[in-house]
């Protein structure tokens, strides 16, 4: 073949495409080390320390914290060139009320995010993901180790412990009263057990029941549990092939698990079978579409697709056979079909304002 040839078969390259593409692929470089950045921030409590300290220096953060002002002063350019601080000169720093609602507040602000930047994931699990892709089995929670409990206790906490109670409940028919007179309530898929400990905090008279194959986020959960002397708890490490085959109780919760489980339609028809014929099982879901199309207006769509291969899918796929849903593969349309098939008739959505996922009050 002449040279000539050759080159006419060679598409022409946009070079200003190429160049956004290109910048568009360091923003995510960008956010990785920015992500690192927050992971120390969070983890030395600067954030907490800003909050207190109102405007300072560099010199002056390190006489508050004993750290080095030098290490402090780059870290301080480093957040206020993220727009996480605000600095006029460089030299001193503000963090505003808005970001210590993010950055600072993990027990009292719905907007907290800091605490999902655990940092880098450990290399021997980065190796056992690319290792996925040849043998098409997943890693469960707990294989993903202690911190995979901590990141998502951290992650989802915010929601669980303080719209829960006061603004889903009082949305679902009948429940408030029945969790007052003293109810059973189980939680298939509870994680550290952060939704459970805020009803039983709430209502002293009901009871309730953690299932989690994890046996990390069980510990933690335990852990939270003696340390806040909640007596009306247990935790078992269990998933919900654990749930009794007879309807026993009057709520079961499956918060933001369905997707990660290999057997979603096995597990929802266990919860029917555990649910009394008057319960109510309350599902925290994704915000998905059906389609790549519907979930284009999704800002987060890629962390969303990433972290669906890095947890939620792999563990969805992590024994043979398994559904592999993924964070964004159990859309309402599916939930729908999923439940009547198990034997509910009834399906509502409560949209309360979280803006990752819906909320689902199925009944029989
Ligand atoms: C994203 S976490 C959510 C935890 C908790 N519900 C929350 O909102 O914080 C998903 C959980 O599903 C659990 N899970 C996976 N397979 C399960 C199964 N077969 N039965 C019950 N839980 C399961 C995992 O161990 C993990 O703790």
């Amino acid at each position: 073949m002449e040279l000539d040839d050759a080159s006419d078969m060679i598409s022409p390259i946009d070079m200003d495409k190429a160049a956004g593409l290109a910048f568009r692929v360091w923003t995510y470089k960008q956010g990785e080390m920015v992500s690192l950045m927050i992971h120390l921030g969070d983890r030395l409590g600067l954030y907490k320390e800003l909050t207190d300290c109102g405007e300072v220096t560099a010199e002056e953060l390190a006489e508050q914290t004993g750290m080095s002002a030098r290490w402090l002063h780059e870290w301080l350019l480093s957040q206020a060139a993220s727009g996480i601080i605000d600095t006029e000169n460089g030299e001193s720093f503000t963090m505003s009320p808005e970001s210590s609602a993010v950055m600072a507040d993990d027990e009292g602000s719905l907007l907290f995010a800091a605490g999902a930047f655990a940092g880098p994931i450990p290399p021997d699990t980065v190796d056992s993901l690319a290792n996925a892709f040849e043998t098409g089995i997943g890693l469960t929670y707990e294989q993903l180790g202690p911190i995979a409990a901590h990141t998502t206790d951290r992650m989802l906490g915010p929601w669980s412990r303080l719209a829960l109670v006061p603004e889903l409940i009082p949305r679902i028919a009948g429940l408030q009263q029945r969790l007052g007179a003293g109810a059973r309530v189980a939680d298939v898929g509870c994680g550290t057990g952060t939704a459970l400990f805020a009803l039983a905090t709430a209502f002293p008279q009901s009871t309730f029941v953690g299932y989690d194959p994890s046996r990390h986020a069980v510990d933690l959960a335990n852990e939270r549990m003696q340390e806040r002397d909640l007596t009306n708890v247990s935790v078992l490490c269990e998933g919900f092939e654990g749930l009794p085959a007879e309807p026993t109780y009057d709520l079961i919760l499956s918060f933001d698990c369905l997707h990660d489980m290999t057997k979603p339609k096995e597990a929802t028809h266990a919860i029917r079978g555990a649910l009394k014929d008057d319960g109510i099982w309350m599902v925290k879901e994704i915000r998905a579409g059906a389609t790549w199309a519907e979930n284009q207006g999704n800002p987060m769509l890629a962390m969303m697709y990433a972290t669906s291969v890095a947890t939620c899918m792999s563990s969805a796929l992590s024994e043979e056979g398994g559904a592999g849903l993924g964070t964004l593969g159990l859309h309402p349309e599916l939930l729908e079909e999923m439940s009547r098939t198990a034997g509910f008739d009834s399906i509502e959505k409560h949209d309360i304002g979280d803006p990752a996922n819906m909320y689902y009050e199925i009944r029989p």
